[in-house]
């Protein structure tokens, strides 16, 4: 069974008293990588809610928000299509941010590493997903959230956030879901030409390279560190850049848990991959 919400009070009051919620919220224009969220917290939880609104509050001036994909019929369709007859999911679609914050919008600011990386490169970004996330956490009081890897920042920000405010919510970070061709999902990957499809796997390809560079033992941090300098002279490059998998710290030694993020432009679209791994022994 599936309900579609447009209004805060109503679904607030459809999940009055639900036990295990599961929570995925996602701007929309579904791909398989946003169904595998799904279908974790499916198997996870009684109920499932999914939020589908493309948050003007993380869209810096001059991005994408009005070029942002707004597909919820397809979107609705695709939920429905890996739905079994004893799930049980609520879809939340607010129409603006009139509707989620009746009394004003106050921006929270982010804490966790929000200033490197995207942050770097989108003032403001991760203040508009950390006020949005903390809003849907509030209305819909979920058990478990499903967030997707290949926003990793994200990810590491959004457990900051539960922790800070001491939240019963668990936060699972979910594996990135590639197309045929390697390069990781995403909703802007519409936006690329075909000639840019076929470019965008150089990110991947690059992140692999430099693993096996980190994992064949013949380089110091320092040799690693010169090869990811040589590599953002590249202007496709936006970043390339080694940090530690639990908190984005930078790496001091190559023996811990790391994970490689590149973010690579394409025309006007930022695309983004990581990998996570174990530094050699
Ligand atoms: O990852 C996304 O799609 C968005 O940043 C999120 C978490 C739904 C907040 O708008």
């Amino acid at each position: 069974m599936l309900t579609v919400f447009h209004s805060a009070l109503e679904i607030q009051s459809a999940l009055a008293n639900k036990k295990e919620i599961g929570f995925v919220p996602t701007m929309g224009n579904l791909h398989p990588g946003h169904l595998s969220l799904i279908k974790k917290s499916l198997q996870e939880n009684n109920l499932t809610v999914i939020s589908i609104y493309v948050n003007p509050t993380q869209f810096a001036i001059g991005e994408d928000f009005n070029d942002y994909p707004r597909t919820l019929t397809e979107d609705v369709a695709k939920i429905k299509k890996i739905l079994s007859h004893d799930d049980h999911v609520l879809v939340f679609a607010p129409t603006s941010d009139a509707e989620l914050y009746p009394h004003g919008k106050k921006v929270i600011t982010a804490t966790g590493p929000c200033d490197i990386l995207e942050g770097s490169l989108r003032a403001g970004h991760f203040d508009g997903v950390v006020t949005i996330v903390k809003k849907l956490f509030e209305l819909i009081a979920p058990h478990r959230a499903y967030f997707g890897k290949k926003d990793y920042q994200q990810y590491v920000i959004i457990r900051e956030l539960v922790k800070m405010n001491q939240w019963p919510i668990q936060i699972i970070g979910m594996p990135i879901i590639r197309e045929a061709s390697g390069i990781a999902m995403s909703s802007r990957n519409s936006f690329l030409s075909p000639h840019e499809m076929l470019s965008a796997i150089k990110l991947r390809e690059t992140l692999l390279q430099l693993k096996s560079v980190i994992m064949s033992k013949n380089y110091s941090l320092t040799q690693i560190n010169q090869q990811l300098a040589d590599y953002n002279k590249d202007p496709n490059f936006n970043y390339l850049a080694l940090h530690t998998q639990e908190s984005l710290a930078p790496v001091s030694t190559l023996n811990q848990k790391m994970i490689l993020l590149g973010n690579y432009q394409l025309g006007t679209t930022k695309l983004l991959d990581n990998i996570e791994f174990e530094g050699p022994a």
